[in-house]
């Protein structure tokens, strides 16, 4: 019997719709049926997610991360608070240094309900920060002011609570405006997170700022600019997008790049279950009913995932048979300066994890990988 210790958990409303989201989420509407819905939808899920992991010989232990992610986590409020302990009650348990993470508009936070939250045993907010300009967050078509962030902020400093911060790059209008981001990394560290994720705008092509998104070379400055200067502060660049202070590097992501089991509940909700280490099952939850679909993995698509999550971390990857063409690969990305081959490990500096779409073309149009 395997065991499953992570739990991803999708909340599937917001406020607001902010126009450059692709997550699933709907329009909140308190005076509707929406948090009953939510409820229903999850205790119908319960079922077939104990059969699925039953199928595949697999069982829970007590959590070791569990990741509520949306959509707004922090609008499911006290209700989600006192539905989540009914099941820590009945299903599921935490483990004794489980990491609690919740994400947080922070436009969509009371500290009631975070200290519901807290008494349950959330221990980490993720606050979708994204810019500390009022310019640049009204271009974002965020809705809650700038003194929202910083009230949230400073309750997570005084309260001593575990946070990190959402930050975008790439945004409309940033080289016309002048976007000063090194001033509003400061603001931030100021208050002294231990957890920064780094997000590149990825725009639809029906976005309606579409033509006005900085170019390629600027965003690569602005991504290099940040990762250095994290950099200087003690952060470690430890994935292609985050960035953390030694021993806050988050553990639940860590298992996905880690190509872990981790297991997912809630509409769009994926998961993944690891069954040896050459076949997995990857499911995503329906919208619309209480049901998933599956896929299987084969040694080829874990082999490929195994490769890109690698790549994306720090540590790197090792293949386990070093070819002259893969060889030639590597050499070739060291001498344009995007990473360093050692010890039979390839590991990517930033100036590698900003084109690492491109790089792992370059592997696979080869069939080197
Ligand atoms: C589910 S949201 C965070 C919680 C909350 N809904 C909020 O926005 O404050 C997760 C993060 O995804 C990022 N994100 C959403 N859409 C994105 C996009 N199109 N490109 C890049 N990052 C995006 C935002 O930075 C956001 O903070
Ligand atoms: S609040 Fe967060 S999840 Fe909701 S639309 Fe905005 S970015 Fe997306």
């Amino acid at each position: 019997m395997t065991h499953v210790s992570s739990l991803y958990l999708h909340v599937p409303f917001c406020k607001h719709l902010c126009n450059y989201c692709d997550f699933y989420k709907k329009q909140y509407d308190p005076a509707s049926n929406q948090l009953e819905d939510f409820h229903q939808f999850l205790n119908q899920s319960w079922d077939a997610h104990e059969n699925l992991l039953k199928d595949h010989g697999m069982k829970w232990s007590p959590l070791e991360s569990i990741y509520l992610g949306g959509g707004t986590p922090s609008l499911w409020g006290e209700a989600g608070a006192k539905f989540m302990q009914s099941w820590l009650q009945d299903k599921l348990s935490l483990a004794q240094d489980c990491e609690f993470t919740m994400e947080v508009d922070p436009g969509t936070w009371k500290p009631e309900m975070i200290q519901s939250w807290r008494n349950i045993g959330l221990n980490r907010i993720s606050i979708g920060t994204q810019s500390l300009d009022p310019v640049f967050l009204k271009i974002m078509d965020r809705v809650h002011s700038l003194e929202e962030t910083h009230e949230l902020l400073i309750y997570c400093q005084k309260e001593q609570l575990n946070f990190s911060l959402d930050f975008l790059l790439g945004i409309p209008f940033s080289k016309e405006k002048n976007r000063d981001i090194k001033n509003e990394l400061d603001q931030l560290l100021q208050y002294g997170p231990k957890h920064i994720s780094l997000y590149i705008l990825n725009a639809r092509s029906k976005y309606p700022f579409i033509d006005a998104l900085p170019d390629d070379e600027y965003i690569r400055e602005e991504y290099l600019f940040v990762s250095e200067y994290l950099q200087s502060k003690g952060f470690k660049h430890y994935e292609v997008s985050n960035f953390a202070l030694p021993g806050f590097e988050s553990r639940h992501n860590i298992k996905y790049w880690r190509g872990e089991s981790v297991t997912a509940l809630g509409p769009t909700g994926t998961g993944l279950l690891n069954i040896s280490k050459k076949s997995g099952v990857r499911y995503k939850w329906k919208v619309s009913r209480a049901e998933f679909e599956t896929e299987n993995l084969g040694p080829d698509e874990i082999k490929l995932e195994h490769i890109y999550l690698s790549l994306r971390t720090s540590h790197g990857w090792k293949p386990d048979s070093l070819t002259p063409q893969l060889e030639g690969i590597f050499e070739k990305w060291v001498e344009r300066e995007l990473g360093f081959f050692e010890k039979g490990t390839m590991r990517l500096k930033p100036s590698g994890f900003v084109i690492l779409d491109s790089l792992m073309d370059e592997l696979f149009k080869e069939k080197l990988a």
